[in-house]
């Protein structure tokens, strides 16, 4: 797990969403989103590096 990133698996693997949609991915190794910002969410689209605004702006 990287903090405040993905958790890092071995691929391949078959991820299913809340809806019961199945995402898969064939990778070696496969980022998963912890942080639910991904707009290519259940993969990590590094979207967890860009800083949030600070509350109030
Ligand atoms: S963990 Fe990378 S975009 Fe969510």
């Amino acid at each position: 797990m990287v903090e405040g990133g993905p958790v890092l698996v071995e691929g391949p693997v078959e991820l299913e969403l809340d809806d019961g949609t199945l995402v898969r991915s064939e990778r070696f190794v496969v980022a998963v989103c912890a942080c639910r910002r991904s707009k290519t969410y259940p993969i990590c689209d590094t979207s967890h590096r860009r800083r949030r605004q600070p509350p109030g702006r």
